[in-house]
């Protein structure tokens, strides 16, 4: 059996810009997320910038982001976004280092950490029903399929 990754999640920096745009220009990251497309610069940027100005943690639209990092080399991203029904998170990770079991480590992690920055342990998914790897994710780490709203699977913590 493969050596379960060592990972670290840290907040997010100006300075882990271009590891992001490298998996938001990538259209085998997006392919399940938004409309399906890679992302353009001036979207990533304003992404970013929503992400950085840290808005109040009570307030609905407030985002934290994370880097998740293996031997101080960036492999994925962990997003939250508190919503009005609970926090929001996605994942994703850099496609070399697919298949290594490197989500299920972040969404432990992101676990811990974003129900203490928001104090609040609703924590909400919402995933393209054809994205089985991140399905069995959520699947694992506790998440419920609740429904299917607008064309994507609502998952909720069980
Ligand atoms: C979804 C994603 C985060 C999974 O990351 P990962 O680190 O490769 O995940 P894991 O290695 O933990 O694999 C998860 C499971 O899905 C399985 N899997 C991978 N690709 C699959 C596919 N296309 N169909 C079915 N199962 C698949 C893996 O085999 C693994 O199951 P196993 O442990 O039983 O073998 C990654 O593919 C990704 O970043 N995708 C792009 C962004 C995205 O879609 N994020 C999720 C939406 S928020």
């Amino acid at each position: 059996m493969l050596r379960r990754p060592q990972i670290v999640l840290r907040p997010f920096h100006q300075t882990d810009t271009e590891f992001f745009t490298r998996l938001a220009s990538d259209e085998r990251v997006t392919r399940y997320v938004g409309d399906g497309q890679p992302w353009s610069q001036e979207f990533i940027h304003g992404r970013i910038r929503t992400a950085l100005q840290q808005d109040p943690i009570k307030t609905v639209g407030a985002s934290r982001w994370f880097l998740a990092t293996e031997e101080n080399t960036p492999v994925g991203i962990v997003v939250s976004t508190r919503k009005d029904d609970g926090i929001e998170i996605g994942y994703w990770v850099s496609p070399d280092h697919w298949g290594r079991g490197i989500a299920g480590v972040i969404l432990d992690k992101a676990l811990t950490t974003v129900p203490e920055i928001y104090g609040t342990r609703k924590l909400i998914a919402r995933v393209d029903p054809a994205n089985a790897a991140s399905a069995k994710v959520l699947t694992r780490g506790g998440f419920q399929l609740e429904a299917t709203r607008e064309g994507l699977d609502y998952y909720t913590q069980a």
